[in-house]
């Protein structure tokens, strides 16, 4: 099992904690996580500061520069610590997880030229193997060859408590109410978009964690790991 470098794909509703559980997956096989949704939100402040949004639309040649010069890394804040989220050398870990970013995220990433470039991204991440990465097409475009696939979900209302509190302690000023119609337009858009809907792969094991803790996550991993690849 140690010998054998695998690609672990988490997909899944928004907020039901994929990056929680991809990351310690990833500590716990000595992987790289990476966060193909703060991709999508790095790309979204981009094209925030850039003008490209108004209203519903995009500005596609905006765009099209946009992407023609964005770079998006991960370094970690400090040794042991998360990767933070870079955008074109700046740090923007916190304002993507605002709710200004939340908001035209969905947008943004229905957009067929944002994907090519994001999944392009994403595979050339993926080359060296031995990565967790969690999404919504991770399974089914990005690496439909994963060694692993798994479909996380959760109610929505679990999801917009478990957000609502997570920003709370940020200090942010939230709403509860808002907070759930972000996740249910999110789900919505997010399932029904034409590029690379969000939809479980068909080889994906589906674990729904409402009433799961992330230890019980971990036991269910482990004894995922034992049945397929043994020890
Ligand atoms: O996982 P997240 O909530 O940080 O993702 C933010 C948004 O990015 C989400 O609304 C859907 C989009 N996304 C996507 O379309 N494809 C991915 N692989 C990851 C995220």
């Amino acid at each position: 099992m140690e010998e054998k470098k695998l690609i672990i794909a988490v997909d899944g509703h928004s907020s039901c904690g994929k990056s929680t559980f991809a990351k310690a997956i990833a500590a716990r096989l000595g992987y790289t996580y990476i966060d193909s949704g703060a991709m999508y939100r790095a790309v979204t402040l981009a094209c925030i500061e850039e003008g490209v949004i108004s209203g519903q639309e995009m500005d596609q040649e905006a765009l099209r520069k946009v992407l023609d010069n964005i770079s998006i890394t991960f370094r970690p804040a400090g040794s042991g610590s998360a990767a933070e989220t870079y955008l074109n050398g700046v740090n923007v870990e916190k304002r993507i997880r605002g709710l200004e970013v939340a908001s035209s995220v969905s947008l943004v990433s229905t957009s067929a030229m944002v994907r090519r470039k994001l999944v392009a991204l994403q595979q050339e991440m993926g080359k060296e193997k031995g990565i967790v990465m969690d999404g919504r097409d991770i399974g089914t475009v990005v690496f439909p060859d994963a060694n692993i696939k798994i479909f996380l979900t959760a109610s929505a209302g679990i999801r917009a408590d478990r957000r609502y509190r997570e920003l709370k302690e940020k200090g942010e000023d939230v709403n509860f109410e808002e907070i759930k119609k972000n996740i249910l337009d999110r789900d919505r858009i997010d399932s029904t978009r034409k590029e690379s809907p969000l939809k479980k792969a068909p080889d994906a094991i589906v674990l729904d964690n409402s009433h799961m803790t992330p230890d019980e996550q971990m036991v269910w991993f482990e004894e995922l790991l034992k049945k397929l690849y043994g020890g």
